[in-house]
């Protein structure tokens, strides 16, 4: 087929269109170019009257849907890869944006290669972009499961029409070289004048009552409010199908809890600092650091706890005369706890009152790499001090996520 001779078929007669057929383009579309080969989509088919009835409000009605014989939704999908990984032993990590779009650019490769193939076949296809614009509608009409989600649809039949062929900007409007170069006024008005000129784009302005074409889109077609509605109905099913976290969504607040819970898990992180033996106690909230206290390890006064040891809960303590302490509680290797009263009292104060700004910062949840930078920053009173902050600082670099760690300078001695 000539290429320049394509244009989008939206008819389609009552032949069927065999499995056979579409099969043999679907297995020759899959050779197309995928993300480390792993092939990150799948394809649903419908037929059936029922189906299609389903899918059909999920984009607007548009009569193709229920017309055409084939209904073909195609899907970004690292659930099967998830599966694969998870079945052998390997830790995947695709709940995530970015795998979102690995997946989806996989998708809609393997999507174009299709058309392309179906079309020299003699095929009509229309591609539908409504898929975006309320997927969870066709989520749910077609059981997707999570790390599965629709990006592209085609209505796929014998064509039953031959419609004008579309127009297409010149090619300077798509074309750079070397760099990206603007488009002042004068080549805005070269790319599109031919298309402004056509009648028929003259028509549909004049019928709106609108004073340009580019109004047409703005106004009409494609709106702000509509897009912005559509953006988080898209978010959300991002969400609902674990490519995107909660916390993620547009006005999402981070889950602040202000007062702290009476028993906190904490990590018990011994370092070394200048030849000094530290021990850090970092308390965690959902596995997320909420405080840290810290002090040395071989201080008299100080904190002396097996080397095993290396996770337990700091308890908040009322005394009966409602002073409140912070107390380290272990349970052994044989299951007995063990409780190291006053965690407070036996560290040097300064670090005590360092300590608790610190994990006022932490409690709301300022990003770990920000934290670091921070205490890092801090220029206090003496060396100690300042040397303090680096282990505290190098205690925290534990919990920044894989995509952030940086490069160890000392070893720890854990
Ligand atoms: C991302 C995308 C979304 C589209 N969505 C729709 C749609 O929802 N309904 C429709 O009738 N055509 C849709 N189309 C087809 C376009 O309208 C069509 O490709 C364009 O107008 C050019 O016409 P041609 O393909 O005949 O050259 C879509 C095409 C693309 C690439």
């Amino acid at each position: 087929m000539n290429i320049k001779l394509r244009r989008t078929i939206r008819k389609y007669t009552q032949q069927p269109v065999s499995d056979e057929l579409l099969n043999r383009l679907t297995e020759e579309a899959m050779r197309t170019q995928t993300m480390g080969n792993l092939q990150l989509y799948s394809v649903v088919v419908t037929r059936s009257a029922e189906k299609k009835e389903l899918l059909s409000p999920a984009h607007f009605g548009q009569p193709m849907v229920k017309e055409a014989p084939v209904v073909l939704t195609i899907c970004a999908d690292f659930r099967r890869t998830t599966d694969w990984c998870l079945q052998r032993q390997a830790n995947p990590g695709y709940d995530n944006f970015l795998s979102f779009i690995n997946a989806a650019t996989d998708a809609l490769l393997f999507t174009q290669t299709f058309c392309c193939l179906a079309e020299e076949e003699g095929l009509g296809i229309c591609f539908l972009g409504t898929t975006v614009y309320q997927p969870q509608a066709i989520i749910a009409a077609l059981e997707l499961p999570d790390l599965v989600f629709p990006v592209a649809t085609l209505t796929v039949g014998w064509p039953a029409e031959t419609p004008e062929l579309s127009d297409r900007l010149p090619l300077e409007a798509v074309l750079h070289q070397e760099t990206y170069s603007a488009f002042t006024p004068e080549r805005i008005d070269a790319c599109y004048a031919k298309r402004e000129a056509l009648p028929v784009n003259r028509h549909f302005v004049e019928i709106n009552g609108k004073e340009t074409l580019a109004q047409i889109f703005t106004d009409i077609r494609y709106t702000r409010k509509d897009n912005e509605s559509m953006s988080e109905g898209l978010l959300a099913a991002l969400v609902h199908q674990k490519f995107l976290r909660p916390d993620s969504l547009p006005g999402a607040v981070p889950n602040v809890v202000e007062r702290r819970p009476d028993v906190l898990e904490c990590d018990v992180v011994r370092f070394q600092n200048k030849k000094e033996k530290w021990v850090a106690f970092v308390g965690l909230l959902d596995g997320v650091p909420y405080e840290i206290f810290t002090g040395l390890q071989d201080d008299e006064e100080g904190i002396a706890i097996p080397k095993s040891v290396q996770k337990g809960f700091v308890i908040k303590h009322y005394d009966r005369d409602g002073q409140k302490r912070y107390d380290f509680q272990f349970v052994n290797k044989r299951g007995y706890k063990t409780t190291i009263e006053g965690l407070s009292e036996r560290f040097n104060p300064k670090y005590w009152d360092y300590a608790k700004l610190i994990s006022g910062v932490l409690r709301y949840q300022m990003p770990i790499d920000h934290v670091i930078k921070l205490i890092t920053s801090l220029q206090l009173e003496n060396d100690t001090i300042n040397s303090w902050t680096t282990g505290v600082a190098r205690v925290l670099k534990k919990y920044l996520p894989d995509s952030q760690q940086m490069p160890e300078e000392e070893e720890e001695t854990n």
